[in-house]
């Protein structure tokens, strides 16, 4: 099949939040479009079932499982090294595990879940990057891709920190654009709505959430993990090619460009 400017055939692809949801549906996308692609999440069992049924859909084995738990840098470190053995040196990384152990006021966080959202949704990607980026300025090309959040965009009364944490996330991912777009390294974010995935089940598994995406939702839906395949193509290859330092919006319109 001609894949024209989506080809990912040859390049390696890392996913840290990759056994399910989202990063499922983008480490699947990636491999239809190619490439040899690392999944990882902290459960070994979800992510080798993950694996198989992946290189079932292709064909071939081309997707490998490695375990990780995304905020802990040594792990990190080794997730890069299997990659490495595994696969060969990076040219797309998605570090799309993110979490939110507090539902409530900033006023009220626990110093201990304050500082878990930050180290996995912030640091941990910084620390992502910097494993993976003397791979892609070896070749003087490469796709960052990191998953935040609209919740970025404006303040919330009770997801305060997780919003804090990805519009931190976008601000990280524009100071990687700045400095590796010298070495042909892009960097973007991309702004999930709410997506019907175990992380968000309390904001859509209810028929208030029903009646939300019914009245709120200008597409009349919230997303599915699917709805993220094409955009993980879009920035991974070179269809996008001159976009770096950008924050896309998926989130059926509820918010919009103003
Ligand atoms: N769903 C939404 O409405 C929504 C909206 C905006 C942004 N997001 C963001 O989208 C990303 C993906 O979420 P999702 O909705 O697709 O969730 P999901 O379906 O629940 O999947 C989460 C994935 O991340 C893994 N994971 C969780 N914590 C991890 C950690 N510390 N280290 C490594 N892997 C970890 C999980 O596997 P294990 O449990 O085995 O580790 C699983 O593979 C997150 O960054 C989230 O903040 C989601």
């Amino acid at each position: 099949m001609e894949r024209g400017l989506f080809d990912l055939t040859g390049k390696v692809a890392l996913l840290t939040g990759a056994s399910r949801g989202m990063g499922r549906q983008m480490a699947e996308a990636l491999a239809r479009q190619g490439a040899t692609v690392v999944i990882s999440a902290r459960k070994q069992d979800q992510l080798d079932a993950a694996a198989a049924e992946i290189n079932a859909a292709i064909g071939e084995t081309r997707v490998y499982a490695v375990a990780a738990n995304a905020g802990r840098k040594e792990d990190l470190e080794r997730l890069v090294e299997e990659t490495h053995r595994l696969a060969g040196p990076i040219d797309i990384v998605i570090g799309n595990a993110g979490v939110n152990p507090h539902y409530g006021p900033i006023g009220e966080i626990p110093d201990d879940a304050y500082n878990k959202i930050m180290q996995t949704n912030v640091q941990s990607n910084l620390w992502l990057a910097r494993l993976v980026a003397p791979d892609m300025a070896a070749k003087g090309s490469g796709s960052m891709i990191f998953t935040a959040s609209v919740g970025a965009l404006k303040p919330s009364p009770t997801l305060g920190t997780y919003g804090m944490s990805k519009l931190a996330l976008i601000g990280l991912v524009r100071n990687l654009a700045l400095e590796y777009g010298p070495q042909g390294i892009r960097a973007n974010a991309i702004c999930p709505g709410v997506v019907k995935t175990e992380f968000a089940r309390a904001l859509w598994d209810s028929e208030a959430g029903e009646e939300r995406a019914r009245t709120q939702v200008p597409l009349r839906r919230f997303g599915q993990p699917e709805d993220f395949a094409g955009v993980a193509v879009f920035l991974a290859s070179d269809a996008s090619s001159y976009m770096t330092g950008q924050a896309l919006t998926l989130c059926g319109g509820t918010n919009m460009w103003s």
